[in-house]
């Protein structure tokens, strides 16, 4: 059996393994950020992280690295990683592949170099906590603390839906860590699905991100009056749920007024209280996203997304406010990164498609920091954050053989390779 069999093997019975954390009935996995789940995911990697050789750590904000110091203390680090988190009744490869892939490739290498003491970098594995924002809000929380985007304790601070703080949430679980993150390192590359149609359709095997979308992520609350939903006459009622649901339409038509494809718009999540079938809904939350390439159309519909909850809100005679406003700028992966990438493509003999991403990557934050890049394999019928979510065995082995060859060239030549490069505009 050759390298290559021997890690698609390896990959094969990784994925199986980490699909039982979380696993569902449905054949995805439910393991959002510091569930029992994602602790059970948390410990086995950690776990093979040592038994491979690598140093374990947990950082402050929980994210996981193993260290492989394959250069020496005063080399460059190239990293590479991705998450283990999962939205609620989620797929078993959002995250989940780039980590196990990661530590498959990368334990390739170290071994590889530890036998001819060769290696010009040394080599981390990074698993960040809370990549999804489906508990806990924003998304790509602890990449974003590890790069200094926000501080350590404003991501602990962070809330669920039940008032439960990621701190209170990571120390129940056991992995509120103390250890220092990793270095900072001089390359980031993480492998994904593709989380949309694109390869697939196209008949491609292998995709390179360029460029991620841009995203507004909004909390708007309405304020009413809870009152019995018989009684109270029709035109005395302040229902807050009835704002919303004029907002939630209105967001859903936002893209007919852009050019075809230009914005992708939606309310993901709604609270309502009391949420009593006989109570007039007293408040309400909506959890609106805005994305785009273009910066104009995003601060467009985010001046159409608030002229609408002014609107319904004065139908509705309840109060609103936005709670959370967070931006996301649009921006371009490293281009040397993307260089390389494609080189490696062609010597596997698929050349890689270039690609946006319109998910959300911890690539993004990282690459406020240093050359970044994300690689991607195809997402049969483009499905993704659902159970169905699939990629072809042989497309996930090729993703895996790609990020191999990309991180044994920067592992082997060092950073000088990637020049002045740091790509990352907009991060
Ligand atoms: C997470 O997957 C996001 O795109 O927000
Ligand atoms: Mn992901
Ligand atoms: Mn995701």
């Amino acid at each position: 059996m050759g390298e290559g069999s021997a890690r698609h093997e390896v990959l094969r019975a990784r994925l199986a393994q980490f699909s039982g954390f979380g696993a569902t009935a449905a054949g995805g996995v439910h393991r959002p950020e510091a569930t029992e789940a994602n602790r059970a995911a948390r410990l086995a990697l950690l776990d093979w992280l040592a038994d491979l050789g690598f140093a374990p750590r947990i950082d402050p904000v929980g994210n996981i690295f193993g260290l492989a110091e394959i250069a020496g203390p005063e080399a460059p680090w190239i990293m590479t990683g991705s998450h283990i988190d999962s939205q609620p009744n989620g797929g078993r490869l959002d995250g989940t592949y780039g980590v196990l892939a990661g530590t498959i490739a990368a334990a390739e290498l170290v071994a590889q170099h530890r036998a001819t003491g060769q290696a010009a970098c040394n080599l981390a594995v990074a698993a960040w906590c809370n990549e999804e924002g489906a508990r806990f809000q924003p998304s790509v929380l602890g990449s974003q603390a590890y790069t200094g985007a926000i501080s350590c304790d404003w991501a602990l601070d962070r809330v669920d839906g039940e008032g439960i703080s990621l701190r209170a949430a990571l120390a129940e679980i056991g992995q509120l860590g103390s250890d220092a993150p990793a270095p900072h390192p001089a390359a980031y590359v993480e492998l994904h699905i593709e989380c949309g149609p694109v390869l697939d359709r196209a008949g491609q095997r292998l995709g390179v991100f360029d460029r991620w979308w841009g995203c507004r992520k909004l909390e708007l609350r309405f304020e009413g009056s809870p009152a019995h939903t018989g009684p109270t006459p029709m035109h005395e009622r302040r229902d807050a749920l009835v704002a919303a649901a004029e907002v939630i339409g209105g967001v859903n038509r936002l893209w007919h007024s852009q050019p075809e494809g230009a914005l992708h718009c939606s309310v993901g999540r709604c609270e309502v209280a009391p949420n009593s079938p006989n109570v007039v809904p007293s408040e309400v939350t909506l959890f609106v996203e805005l994305r785009s390439t273009d910066a104009d159309v995003m601060a467009q519909a985010h001046q159409q997304t608030l002229a609408l909850a002014e609107t319904a809100a004065g139908g509705a005679k309840v109060a609103w406010h936005v709670q959370r406003d967070e931006l996301r700028r649009p921006g371009q992966f490293a281009p040397a990164l993307q260089a390389i990438a494609n080189d490696v493509a062609r010597e596997l003999g698929e050349p890689a498609m270039r690609l946006d991403t319109i998910a959300a990557h911890d690539a993004v934050p990282m690459a406020r920091i240093c050359p970044s890049i994300v690689l991607a394999v195809p997402s049969i019928g483009g499905i993704c954050h659902a159970p169905e979510e699939d990629t072809a065995p042989g497309d996930l082995d090729l993703g895996l053989d790609l990020l191999h060859g990309v991180l044994a060239r920067l592992v082997a030549d060092g950073p000088g390779m990637l020049a002045a490069d740091q790509g990352g505009s907009g991060a």
